[in-house]
């Protein structure tokens, strides 16, 4: 196995860890408790991830829609998410994790707020994986949002080019992976996943271990990646 992760090592996988509510709801549990199991995954994966050549972690931790379920869902999730970072940033720290939360903050309790702003400041060092949390995220708003930044750094009248939106935006996803066994993107990392390998997974997230990953990442090398290319052809520059 140890072939195929040296193939390429700095990987970006980006996740939407679905099914927590369902998996609690299967077992007589209340949903939250999905959501709490659901952290623990989250800590597995994390510690999981160097090891199988993955340099970038991006995790769906709750998308700007989901404010459309009951408060009470949504104030547990934010919690749990605040709780994690709060007791796991020293960790973090200490493991070359950097971690940093993207989405909207104007909206974060001030608790998690506190939590999602220390944990940047005491992991900021870290370099042997880049944990990012989409916390309150919206694919398309962070599109506009590096657009207007792309159109703002032009002289008047010049349109921004892919170049420059890719640059503000992020870095392109190599790999994702959906558990609990629905098959879509949501507003999930729209413009990195063009060329992202898709993974689907019926495993719900509480479930997910280090060996699902690991499979995963398997999975991923057994792929051709063309990005629009011939089999086996080197490709030509892409387009800027
Ligand atoms: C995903 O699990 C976790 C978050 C959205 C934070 P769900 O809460 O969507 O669980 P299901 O899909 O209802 O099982
Ligand atoms: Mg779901």
């Amino acid at each position: 196995m140890a072939g195929y992760f040296a193939k390429q090592s700095s990987l970006h996988v980006a996740i939407v860890p679905d099914g927590n509510g369902r998996w609690a709801t299967a077992r007589g549990l209340p949903r939250t408790a999905g959501h709490r199991a659901g952290a623990e995954a989250v800590r597995r994966t994390i510690e999981a991830a160097p090891g199988l050549g993955i340099r970038t972690l991006t995790i769906h931790a709750l998308s700007c829609d989901n404010w459309q379920r009951p408060a009470a869902e949504v104030q547990a999730i934010l919690a749990c998410v605040g709780e994690f970072l709060a007791a796991e940033s020293a960790a973090a720290a200490r493991a070359g994790v950097r971690v940093s939360v993207l989405g909207r903050r104007d909206r974060l309790p001030a608790e998690v707020l506190r939590a999602v702003e220390r944990a940047e400041q005491v992991t900021a060092a870290g370099r042997r994986l880049h944990l990012r949390l989409a916390l309150d995220y919206s694919a398309r708003d962070a599109l506009v949002a590096a657009l207007a930044s792309a159109v703002d750094n032009l002289p008047r009248g010049l349109l921004p080019t892919r170049l420059g939106v890719a640059r503000a935006v992020g870095e392109d996803v190599d790999l994702l992976v959906r558990t609990g066994g629905e098959q879509r993107l949501g507003d999930f990392l729209l413009w990195e996943c063009a060329y992202a390998e898709l993974l689907f997974l019926p495993t719900p997230w509480p479930e997910f271990s280090p060996e699902h990953l690991a499979a995963a990442v398997v999975e991923f090398h057994r792929r051709e990646r063309r990005f629009g290319g011939l089999p086996g052809a080197p490709a030509n520059e892409a387009r800027a």
